[in-house]
């Protein structure tokens, strides 16, 4: 069957299952040839939790770009030890590091879109692809709800850059319905949020929000609100 079809039949089929089952469907149906990717943030505690629930088994892997929070590294360590997991972990590649640090400095993002660019798809997408190997289906923790770059993402979708079916368990999931399933299930969660940063990312580039701000308003705070995706969820660029 055709991919584009086939992410269409499931979106389909899937539509109005809880995140647990639909979680359930694709563990069971494709087992090792499927991972989640985390970055730690509340909706990604939530699905770690609930595939732990299904199979301890699961490959959950994280990126670590070089640049996040010491509260994020904190939080691998107390994850990994409540479920009794191990997160992969994927680094840049230490060349182009170097070599784009050499030559842009170690803070290029604020000079310029490019620059901010060139640092995401170093740090970022150039060891997601690596950690893809392998892979027919993608996990993540996106929800509509967060951004209006997002409004149009599918439980499930053909990832046609990345060759993937591209699944998001909590798409039409609300801000509370994370935070109610986390006191639920006492899950643990990254300090950071409790000290105004509902979304985080890597250190220089997130900060804490004002109360009415949007929840992204703290990630790429100096860049134009429909400029702001990384591109892991817009792999094109
Ligand atoms: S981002 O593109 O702006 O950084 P965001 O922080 O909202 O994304 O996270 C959305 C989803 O992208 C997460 O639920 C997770 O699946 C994936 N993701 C984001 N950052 C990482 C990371 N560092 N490692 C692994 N997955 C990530
Ligand atoms: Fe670099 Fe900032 Fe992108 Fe992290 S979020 S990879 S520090 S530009």
């Amino acid at each position: 069957m055709e991919k584009q079809v086939l992410a269409a039949k499931l979106n389909e089929q899937l539509k109005g299952f809880t995140p647990e089952k639909v979680l359930w469907y694709f563990i069971k149906e494709y087992g090792k040839n499927m991972a989640f990717s985390s970055s730690l943030g509340a909706e990604d505690q939530v699905l770690t939790n609930m595939i732990c629930e299904i199979d301890k088994n699961t490959r959950i892997f994280t990126l670590d770009t070089g640049r996040m929070f010491p509260e994020t590294y904190k939080l691998i360590e107390k994850t990994n030890s409540r479920y009794k997991i191990k997160i992969e972990i994927f680094f840049p590649d230490y060349q182009q590091v170097e070599n784009m640090v050499h030559e842009k400095g170690i803070n290029l993002f604020y000079e310029s879109i490019d620059n901010r660019k060139q640092c995401c798809h170093i740090r970022k997408i150039e060891p997601l692809k690596r950690a893809f190997k392998g892979l027919d289906v993608w996990i993540c923790g996106l929800r509509r709800e967060q951004s209006i770059t997002r409004t149009s993402n599918q439980l499930v979708e053909w990832d046609e850059n990345n060759s993937l079916l591209k699944i998001n368990p909590l798409i039409d999931w609300t801000e509370n319905q994370v935070w109610d399933y986390i006191r639920k299930h006492n899950i643990p969660y990254n300090d950071l949020h409790d000290k105004g940063f509902p979304s985080i990312g890597c250190q220089p580039c997130t900060r804490a929000i004002k109360s009415g701000e949007d929840v992204r308003a703290g990630r790429w705070w100096w860049e134009n609100p429909d400029k702001k995706e990384c591109g892991l969820h817009n792999t094109a660029e």
